[in-house]
């Protein structure tokens, strides 16, 4: 009798439902049984059960609820529920995505159990220990059995702290879906819904800790969009969860807002996908969104001091802010005037060929570990 490999697959944040879309569906094809602990770090409809239906993920066996908190109080409550979890169940592997609180919790889980963990989306680094993500991405890469890296540059990262024994280049799964979806009917039509022309608007997302939190900031970013919406510029913000949050503590009405500023509530991948691919220009600090762009061949104003995603700087058309926020609105503005041209970064992302290239490792691996 043949032994099936099990994996559980440990996600909780909007990026990690949009990654599992695209490996999930490849696992089943290669046999191998996957089971999903949704952590419940994100709990929105809009932030979670949406994304579920609409990209065909499987539902969760089990969904921890551990809402929102401190970092170290939503990290223990999500500890505490794994390991039970993983104790009972005794997977082959756990399957991690990213850099979230999630990711963490699910790796020092696993790690303390014996239980091999796999990480996509290793090496990636902006050598910053004041940002969480970072704290959780070397970490969980430090513990972790096989690791996927996106680009050359994660790989070289992982070279630099001796972690090539079970790491692969692989490419990123967000360029798999992202070119999936950009062949799908719906895409060159969802700007309309919204009022928009095709390259006559900015598409704008903001949420990092490092530019929700700090004040000056939170304002200087607001204010510039509100510039942009003066000047005549259409611009269209769907409004992260933190983000409303720590406005409204800024005492910034949202609802009061300059020209044809539209801020929404958060929308669905494929519209997300669609209003980034069909603007002129795209404005953010998401780490999916900033590839997105890249990918679509759109231009992008990165707003952040540093990028992990070196690959979509090569490209040509992104720019980083940097630094000084009060160049921001100038930017903004430039980048509405004479944008960049974008080549074709897609062959530094693995080409949309990632999700295949991690189930047929992830396969080999496992046939391994339950032969041991
Ligand atoms: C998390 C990740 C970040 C990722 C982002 C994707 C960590 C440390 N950060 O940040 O890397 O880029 O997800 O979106 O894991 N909230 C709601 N409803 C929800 C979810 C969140 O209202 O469904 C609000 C709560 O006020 C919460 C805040 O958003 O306190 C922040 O949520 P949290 O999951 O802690 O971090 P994110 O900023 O979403
Ligand atoms: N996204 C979405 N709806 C939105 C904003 C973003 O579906 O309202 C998608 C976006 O296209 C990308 C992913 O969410 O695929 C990025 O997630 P997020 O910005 O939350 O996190 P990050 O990538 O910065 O970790």
């Amino acid at each position: 009798m043949s032994i099936v490999p099990t994996l559980i697959t440990i996600i909780g944040a909007r990026p990690q439902f949009i990654k599992a879309a695209a490996v999930s569906a490849r696992l089943a094809s290669a046999g191998i049984r996957e089971d999903i602990l949704h952590t419940g770090q994100h709990y929105d409809a809009n932030m979670s059960g949406n994304f579920f239906s609409e990209l065909g993920i499987p539902e969760p066996r089990w969904n921890l609820e551990s809402g929102s908190g401190k970092h170290g109080a939503q990290t223990a409550k999500m500890l505490s529920g794994i390991e039970e979890i993983l104790e009972a169940e005794r997977p082959s592997a756990v399957l991690l995505y990213g850099d979230t609180t999630s990711t963490l919790a699910g790796a020092l889980a696993a790690v303390k159990l014996g239980i091999p963990v796999a990480h996509i989306e290793a090496g990636l680094r902006r050598y910053d220990r004041t940002i969480p993500e970072e704290v959780n991405r070397r970490l969980t890469d430090h513990v972790s059995d096989l690791l996927f890296a996106p680009t050359k540059t994660a790989m070289e990262n992982l070279r630099k702290e001796g972690l090539l024994e079970g790491a692969h280049l692989v490419g990123d799964v967000m360029l798999d879906l992202a070119l999936d979806t950009r062949a799908g009917e719906t895409y060159g039509l969802v700007p309309l819904r919204f009022g928009l022309a095709s390259r006559g608007y900015v598409y704008a997302t903001i949420h990092r800790q490092e530019n929700t939190d700090v004040p000056e900031k939170a304002r200087i970013i607001w204010e510039s969009f509100c510039s942009l919406a003066e000047d005549g510029i259409p611009i269209v913000l769907p409004l992260h969860p933190r983000t409303r949050r720590k406005l409204a503590e800024l005492g910034i009405q949202v609802d009061r807002r300059p020209g044809r500023f539209s801020v929404l509530d958060p929308v669905s991948y494929k519209e997300s996908i669609s209003l980034a691919g069909n603007a002129r220009f795209v404005a953010t600090d998401s780490g999916g969104v900033q590839r997105e762009s890249g990918f679509l061949g759109v231009p992008c104003v990165i707003i952040n001091y540093s990028t992990g995603w070196e690959e979509v700087l090569s490209g040509g058309g992104a720019v980083l802010l940097g630094k000084d926020f009060s160049r921001l609105k100038d930017l903004l503005k430039s980048a509405w005037k004479n944008p960049p041209t974008v080549s074709d970064v897609g062959k530094e992302f693995g080409g949309g060929k990632a999700s295949s290239r991690i189930v047929e490792i992830l396969h080999d691996y496992l046939e391994t570990v339950i032969q041991v």
